[in-house]
């Protein structure tokens, strides 16, 4: 079921990224390939992550990923992506994206949401434990 506050760009937040899926990210039958839509879930959850970081992050685990619904090309798609959690190395952003569709009527729907979590690497890719938080 769709809740009605889907259909809304979150008010007040800054997407992380925004982007229109082209036809060569179609998959055979003209929607957008979910491979494609979780690559830029990756890309916008470690956006927030690097900050956090300070320095690079690799992806370790997609912990959830739901398709609510299908994406087409043409769409214009808005990635919110919060940290969630931080632990010692590691830290786990929630990532909501939201469609406009048919953008002169501007329909808004929620399309996918997934929760990632990257850990702090170090120059040899070892885990490196967080900075403290600047202030
Ligand atoms: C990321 C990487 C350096 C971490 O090294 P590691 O030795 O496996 O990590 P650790 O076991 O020390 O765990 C590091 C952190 O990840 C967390 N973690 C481990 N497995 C996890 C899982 N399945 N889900 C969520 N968090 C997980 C740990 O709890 C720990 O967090 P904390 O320090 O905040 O407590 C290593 O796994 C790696 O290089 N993976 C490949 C990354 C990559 O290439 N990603 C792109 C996709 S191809």
């Amino acid at each position: 079921m769709t809740d009605q506050k889907d259909n809304k760009l979150p008010h007040g937040a800054v997407p992380q990224l925004r982007v229109m899926p082209m036809p060569a990210d179609a998959n055979i039958h003209g929607d957008v390939f979910g491979g494609w839509i979780m690559a830029q879930v990756d890309i916008a959850g470690s956006l927030p992550a690097t900050r956090r970081a300070n320095g690079r992050v690799a992806t370790i685990a997609v912990n959830s990923f739901l398709f609510k619904q299908p994406v087409f090309v043409g769409d214009l798609l808005s990635f919110y992506a919060d940290i969630v959690k931080v632990g010692n190395t590691s830290i786990t952003v929630n990532v909501e994206v939201y469609a406009e569709r048919n953008r002169l009527q501007t329909e808004i729907v929620k399309v996918t949401e997934a929760t990632l979590t990257y850990v702090a690497t170090d120059s040899d890719r070892k885990p490196r434990q967080l900075p403290p938080l600047a202030n």
